[in-house]
C-alpha cells in the first residue's frame, strides 16, 4: 500500500475526514457529516451544538474513510487537521483527534490553515490527475461563509493578501439576504434556486467599493438596501417579487466578485484565476467568471463543487504538498488558532 495521509476538518459545522495518497495527492476517500439540519432551526451555526456533534460524528467519519480507502492504520504515514481559522470549540475536536493519532502511531502531524485548503482546492484533482502537484502563479478568490479574499499566489505557501471584505463575507451576504427574504438557512443555495426565475436587473442594489481602486469588498450596504426595499413592500408584494429580489441581490454580489477578480489578474499580470469556497458553488458566479475570464484571456480554475464547501480533502491536499517537500510536520504542542492567517502582517497592510 502507498503512503497515505488522514486529514480532518472540523472548523465550523461539518465533521469531515479524508484519506489521500501522500505522493500524488489523489483523494482515496472523503466523508462529510453535515450538521446543516441541526443548525437550520437557529438560522445559523451554534458553536456549542457544533462541537458536541463533532465529538459524536468524528469517529464514524474516520472509520468510514479508512474503510472506503481500503488502507489500514499502518498505511497512514501522516495526520493533518485544520488548525484555524474557525470556531475554537469545533477546531479542538479534529485537532485533538489527529494529534492523538499522530502521537499514538508516532507519525508527523500537519496543522493546516483552512483558508489555504480553500485557496489550493481549484488545483486539486486536476493537477493530481496529471501527477503534477505544482501550484502555478495565480490570483486566488476565496468566497465562503466566513471569508472573502483576493490573494496573489506566487507559488505554494507564497501568498500575498490583495484585499478582503471590510464587513460581511460574500456567503454571509447570501445567508443574511436569504433570512430577510424568508428563505431557509444556508441562504446561498436558496437564493440561487429562487433567483432562477427572477430578473437580475429588476432592482438596482449597491455594489460596495466597486468603483474604488482597491481589491477590498463590502457587502453590508447591500444587505441594508434589501432591508429598506422589503420595508416598503407589503407581504403580498414581497412574496410575488421574491424571485426578482433574489436574482437582483445575487447579481450585485456576483458582479462585484467577478469585476474585482479580473481587475486583480490584469493588475498583477496573472494568467490564472483560481476560485474556491462555498459561494463558488453558485452557478451564476461560475458562468460569469467563465465569460469574463475568456474575454480577458485568463485561465479559470474553479474548485470542483464537491471541494467548494468545507471538506477534509482540501486539508489533506495541503498536507500532501508539505509531505512531498519533506516537511517534518508541526509540534503537537502547537495550539489551534481561531484567527489564524496565511499572510504576514506586513503584506496585509501593504497590498
Ligand atoms: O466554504 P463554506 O462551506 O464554509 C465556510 O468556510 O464558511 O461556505 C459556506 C457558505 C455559506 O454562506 C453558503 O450560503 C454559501 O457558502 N453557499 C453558496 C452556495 N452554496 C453555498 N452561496 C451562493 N450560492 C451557492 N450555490
Ligand atoms: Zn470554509
Amino acid at each position: 500500500m502507498n503512503d497515505l495521509i488522514l486529514a480532518l476538518e472540523t472548523s465550523c459545522d461539518e465533521t469531515a475526514a479524508a484519506v489521500l495518497d501522500a505522493a500524488s495527492g489523489k483523494i482515496l476517500a472523503s466523508e462529510i457529516s453535515s450538521q446543516i439540519e441541526i443548525h437550520r432551526p437557529y438560522g445559523g451555526v451554534v458553536p456549542e451544538v457544533a462541537s458536541r456533534n463533532h465529538t459524536v460524528s468524528i469517529r464514524p467519519v474516520v472509520e468510514a474513510c479508512l474503510d472506503a480507502s481500503q488502507g489500514g492504520w499502518d498505511s497512514i504515514r501522516a495526520y493533518a487537521a485544520t488548525a484555524g481559522p474557525g470556531l475554537a470549540s469545533s477546531l479542538l475536536i479534529g485537532n485533538t483527534v489527529a494529534k492523538s493519532l499522530a502521537m499514538a502511531c508516532d507519525r508527523p502531524f500537519y496543522a493546516i490553515n483552512h483558508l489555504e485548503g480553500h485557496l489550493l482546492s481549484p488545483f486539486q484533482e486536476v493537477e493530481t490527475a496529471s501527477g503534477d502537484m505544482n501550484i502555478p502563479p495565480a490570483v486566488g478568490l476565496v468566497v465562503s461563509g466566513g471569508h472573502t479574499l483576493l490573494v496573489d499566489m506566487a507559488g505554494f505557501q507564497n501568498y500575498r493578501l490583495l484585499g478582503s471584505t471590510r464587513d460581511d463575507a460574500a456567503g454571509e451576504a447570501f445567508d443574511k439576504g436569504a433570512k430577510l427574504l424568508g428563505l431557509p438557512y444556508p441562504g446561498g443555495p436558496e437564493i440561487e434556486k429562487t433567483a432562477r426565475v427572477g430578473d437580475p436587473e429588476a432592482y438596482d442594489f449597491p455594489r460596495g467599493l466597486a468603483t474604488e481602486a482597491n481589491f477590498d469588498f463590502s457587502f453590508s450596504g447591500l444587505k441594508t438596501s434589501l432591508r429598506y426595499r422589503l420595508d416598503r413592500l407589503s407581504a403580498e408584494e414581497e412574496k410575488s417579487r421574491v424571485a426578482d429580489l433574489s436574482a437582483s441581490y445575487q447579481h450585485a454580489i456576483v458582479e462585484v466578485l467577478v469585476a474585482k477578480s479580473i481587475a486583480a489578474c490584469e493588475a498583477l499580470k496573472r494568467k490564472t484565476l483560481a476560485v474556491s469556497g462555498g459561494v463558488s458553488c453558485n452557478g451564476t458566479l461560475r458562468e460569469r467568471l467563465k465569460e469574463e475570464a475568456d474575454r480577458h484571456g485568463i485561465k479559470l480554475r474553479l474548485a470542483k463543487p464537491s471541494l467548494c464547501t468545507d471538506n477534509a480533502a482540501m486539508i489533506g491536499f495541503v498536507a500532501a504538498q508539505r509531505w512531498q517537500r519533506q516537511d517534518p510536520g508541526d509540534p503537537l504542542e502547537q495550539e489551534i488558532n481561531p484567527n489564524l492567517r496565511i499572510f504576514s502582517e506586513a503584506s496585509t497592510s501593504d497590498p
